[in-house]
Protein backbone atom coordinates (compact mmCIF):
# COMPACT_ATOMS: atom_id res chain seq x y z
CA UNK A 1 0.00 0.00 0.00
CA UNK A 2 1.07 3.65 -0.99
CA UNK A 3 0.35 7.11 0.89
CA UNK A 4 -0.78 10.04 -1.21
CA UNK A 5 3.00 10.53 -2.18
CA UNK A 6 3.47 7.06 -3.86
CA UNK A 7 5.51 6.57 -0.63
CA UNK A 8 4.77 3.04 1.43
CA UNK A 9 1.87 3.73 4.06
CA UNK A 10 3.20 2.93 7.12
CA UNK A 11 1.27 -0.11 9.00
CA UNK A 12 -1.33 0.45 10.69
CA UNK A 13 -1.29 0.57 14.95
CA UNK A 14 -3.03 -1.83 16.32
CA UNK A 15 -4.51 -0.80 20.53
CA UNK A 16 -7.07 -2.19 22.58
CA UNK A 17 -9.52 0.08 23.47
CA UNK A 18 -12.08 0.34 26.39
CA UNK A 19 -15.90 -0.23 24.65
CA UNK A 20 -18.04 2.41 25.76
CA UNK A 21 -21.54 3.61 24.51
CA UNK A 22 -19.82 5.31 22.05
CA UNK A 23 -18.00 2.90 19.98
CA UNK A 24 -19.91 -0.78 21.50
CA UNK A 25 -22.39 -0.61 18.22
CA UNK A 26 -19.40 -1.09 15.78
CA UNK A 27 -17.85 -3.29 17.92
CA UNK A 28 -21.12 -5.31 18.31
CA UNK A 29 -21.09 -5.11 14.01
CA UNK A 30 -17.81 -6.81 13.60
CA UNK A 31 -18.46 -10.38 12.55
CA UNK A 32 -16.55 -13.10 10.93
CA UNK A 33 -17.64 -14.78 7.87
CA UNK A 34 -20.05 -17.69 8.16
CA UNK A 35 -17.84 -20.66 8.18
CA UNK A 36 -15.79 -19.18 11.00
CA UNK A 37 -18.88 -18.45 13.00
CA UNK A 38 -18.14 -22.02 14.14
CA UNK A 39 -15.10 -21.36 15.66
CA UNK A 40 -16.36 -18.01 18.05
CA UNK A 41 -18.76 -16.56 19.65
CA UNK A 42 -20.39 -13.00 18.86
CA UNK A 43 -19.40 -10.05 20.40
CA UNK A 44 -23.28 -9.02 21.86
CA UNK A 45 -22.59 -12.93 23.35
CA UNK A 46 -19.41 -12.43 24.69
CA UNK A 47 -20.55 -8.86 26.12
CA UNK A 48 -23.52 -11.26 27.73
CA UNK A 49 -21.13 -14.28 28.72
CA UNK A 50 -18.78 -11.54 30.67
CA UNK A 51 -21.40 -10.35 32.49
CA UNK A 52 -23.34 -13.84 33.20
CA UNK A 53 -19.63 -15.26 34.40
CA UNK A 54 -18.34 -13.03 36.32
CA UNK A 55 -16.45 -15.59 38.47
CA UNK A 56 -14.36 -16.12 35.17
CA UNK A 57 -12.77 -12.75 35.71
CA UNK A 58 -13.80 -11.53 31.93
CA UNK A 59 -11.60 -8.31 30.76
CA UNK A 60 -12.07 -7.23 27.08
CA UNK A 61 -11.28 -5.15 25.03
CA UNK A 62 -11.91 -3.34 21.30
CA UNK A 63 -9.38 -4.16 18.53
CA UNK A 64 -8.28 -0.69 16.45
CA UNK A 65 -6.64 -0.56 13.51
CA UNK A 66 -5.29 3.14 13.85
CA UNK A 67 -9.36 5.05 15.02
CA UNK A 68 -11.12 2.14 13.13
CA UNK A 69 -12.57 -0.95 15.02
CA UNK A 70 -11.48 -4.51 13.80
CA UNK A 71 -11.73 -7.39 16.13
CA UNK A 72 -12.65 -8.15 19.96
CA UNK A 73 -10.99 -9.76 22.37
CA UNK A 74 -12.19 -11.74 26.11
CA UNK A 75 -9.38 -13.65 28.19
CA UNK A 76 -9.80 -14.75 31.93
CA UNK A 77 -7.60 -12.07 33.72
CA UNK A 78 -7.03 -14.41 36.50
CA UNK A 79 -9.41 -16.51 37.85
CA UNK A 80 -9.33 -17.32 41.48
CA UNK A 81 -12.07 -20.05 41.83
CA UNK A 82 -11.67 -23.81 41.70
CA UNK A 83 -14.22 -24.12 39.56
CA UNK A 84 -13.76 -27.12 36.57
CA UNK A 85 -16.05 -25.38 34.34
CA UNK A 86 -13.44 -22.81 33.65
CA UNK A 87 -9.47 -22.63 32.50
CA UNK A 88 -7.00 -20.64 33.46
CA UNK A 89 -5.97 -18.89 35.39
CA UNK A 90 -5.23 -17.10 32.33
CA UNK A 91 -6.92 -17.95 29.08
CA UNK A 92 -7.94 -16.49 26.13
CA UNK A 93 -11.77 -16.67 25.86
CA UNK A 94 -12.77 -15.07 22.73
CA UNK A 95 -10.69 -13.49 19.83
CA UNK A 96 -12.27 -12.32 16.55
CA UNK A 97 -10.52 -10.18 14.07
CA UNK A 98 -13.34 -9.27 11.47
CA UNK A 99 -13.73 -10.85 8.38
CA UNK A 100 -12.68 -8.12 6.04
CA UNK A 101 -9.50 -7.19 7.85
CA UNK A 102 -8.33 -11.19 8.58
CA UNK A 103 -4.63 -11.61 7.12
CA UNK A 104 -2.98 -8.32 7.49
CA UNK A 105 -1.24 -9.37 10.85
CA UNK A 106 -4.25 -7.76 13.39
CA UNK A 107 -4.78 -10.91 15.49
CA UNK A 108 -1.02 -11.88 16.02
CA UNK A 109 -0.47 -8.13 17.04
CA UNK A 110 -3.67 -8.54 19.88
CA UNK A 111 -1.88 -11.64 20.82
CA UNK A 112 0.94 -9.17 21.59
CA UNK A 113 -0.74 -7.00 23.41
CA UNK A 114 -2.96 -9.62 25.24
CA UNK A 115 0.07 -11.21 26.66
CA UNK A 116 2.13 -7.92 27.42
CA UNK A 117 -1.39 -7.27 29.64
CA UNK A 118 -1.37 -10.77 31.21
CA UNK A 119 2.40 -10.40 31.57
CA UNK A 120 1.35 -7.36 33.91
CA UNK A 121 0.44 -9.90 36.85
CA UNK A 122 3.47 -11.20 38.67
CA UNK A 123 1.82 -14.96 39.25
CA UNK A 124 1.28 -15.28 35.73
CA UNK A 125 3.38 -17.74 34.22
CA UNK A 126 1.48 -19.38 31.20
CA UNK A 127 -1.78 -18.04 29.52
CA UNK A 128 -3.78 -20.75 27.77
CA UNK A 129 -6.30 -20.99 25.13
CA UNK A 130 -8.80 -23.78 23.24
CA UNK A 131 -9.96 -24.56 20.04
CA UNK A 132 -13.11 -25.57 18.28
CA UNK A 133 -11.89 -28.74 16.18
CA UNK A 134 -12.99 -28.98 12.49
CA UNK A 135 -11.15 -27.55 9.14
CA UNK A 136 -10.44 -23.81 9.04
CA UNK A 137 -9.78 -24.04 12.93
CA UNK A 138 -7.60 -21.48 14.25
CA UNK A 139 -5.27 -23.61 15.85
CA UNK A 140 -2.29 -23.29 12.96
CA UNK A 141 -2.44 -19.86 14.40
CA UNK A 142 -2.23 -20.22 17.85
CA UNK A 143 0.90 -22.62 17.30
CA UNK A 144 2.59 -20.28 14.42
CA UNK A 145 2.77 -17.69 17.78
CA UNK A 146 4.30 -20.19 19.98
CA UNK A 147 1.33 -22.08 21.75
CA UNK A 148 2.05 -25.81 22.12
CA UNK A 149 -0.60 -28.57 22.65
CA UNK A 150 -1.03 -29.97 26.22
CA UNK A 151 -3.02 -32.93 25.39
CA UNK A 152 -5.77 -31.77 27.55
CA UNK A 153 -9.01 -31.29 26.27
CA UNK A 154 -12.06 -28.83 27.80
CA UNK A 155 -15.50 -29.33 26.47
CA UNK A 156 -14.16 -31.12 23.55
CA UNK A 157 -11.75 -28.73 23.02
CA UNK A 158 -7.87 -29.29 22.67
CA UNK A 159 -6.02 -26.93 25.14
CA UNK A 160 -2.66 -24.89 24.30
CA UNK A 161 -0.24 -22.89 26.27
CA UNK A 162 1.87 -20.08 25.67
CA UNK A 163 5.15 -20.11 28.09
CA UNK A 164 4.99 -16.57 28.88
CA UNK A 165 8.58 -16.44 29.98
CA UNK A 166 10.30 -18.83 27.98
CA UNK A 167 13.88 -19.35 28.56
C1 LIG B 1 -7.85 -16.49 13.95
C2 LIG B 1 -7.86 -14.96 13.71
C3 LIG B 1 -8.09 -14.23 15.03
C4 LIG B 1 -6.49 -14.57 13.13
O1 LIG B 1 -6.46 -13.18 12.93
P1 LIG B 1 -5.73 -12.53 11.66
O2 LIG B 1 -5.61 -11.07 11.88
O3 LIG B 1 -6.41 -12.99 10.42
O4 LIG B 1 -4.29 -13.26 11.77
P2 LIG B 1 -2.87 -12.73 11.28
O5 LIG B 1 -3.04 -11.91 10.04
O6 LIG B 1 -2.15 -12.12 12.43
O7 LIG B 1 -2.20 -14.14 10.87
C5 LIG B 1 -1.02 -14.63 11.41
C6 LIG B 1 -0.69 -15.98 10.78
O8 LIG B 1 -1.67 -16.95 11.18
C7 LIG B 1 -2.27 -17.54 10.01
N1 LIG B 1 -3.70 -17.72 10.26
C8 LIG B 1 -4.60 -16.76 10.53
N2 LIG B 1 -5.81 -17.32 10.73
C9 LIG B 1 -5.65 -18.63 10.58
C10 LIG B 1 -6.54 -19.74 10.66
N3 LIG B 1 -7.83 -19.61 10.94
N4 LIG B 1 -6.02 -20.98 10.46
C11 LIG B 1 -4.72 -21.14 10.17
N5 LIG B 1 -3.82 -20.13 10.09
C12 LIG B 1 -4.30 -18.89 10.29
C13 LIG B 1 -2.05 -16.53 8.91
O9 LIG B 1 -2.06 -17.17 7.65
C14 LIG B 1 -0.72 -15.94 9.26
O10 LIG B 1 0.30 -16.81 8.81
P3 LIG B 1 1.61 -16.22 8.06
O11 LIG B 1 2.24 -15.28 9.06
O12 LIG B 1 2.40 -17.44 7.77
O13 LIG B 1 1.06 -15.51 6.88
C15 LIG B 1 -8.95 -14.55 12.68
O14 LIG B 1 -8.71 -15.22 11.46
C16 LIG B 1 -10.35 -14.83 13.15
O15 LIG B 1 -10.99 -13.99 13.79
N6 LIG B 1 -10.88 -16.04 12.83
C17 LIG B 1 -12.25 -16.41 13.13
C18 LIG B 1 -12.53 -16.55 14.61
C19 LIG B 1 -11.62 -17.51 15.33
O16 LIG B 1 -11.37 -18.63 14.89
N7 LIG B 1 -11.14 -17.05 16.50
C20 LIG B 1 -10.35 -17.85 17.39
C21 LIG B 1 -11.26 -18.51 18.38
S1 LIG B 1 -10.37 -19.59 19.46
Amino acid sequence: MTDSHGRPAAAPVVSLREITDENRAAVEALAVTDEQDYFVATVTQSLKDAEDYPDAKPWYRAVYADDKPVGFVMISDGITVDDPTYVGPYYLWRLLIDHRFQGRGYGTATLDLIVEHVRTHPDARTFLVSHVVGPGSPVTFYQQYGFALTGEVHDGEPILELDLYPA
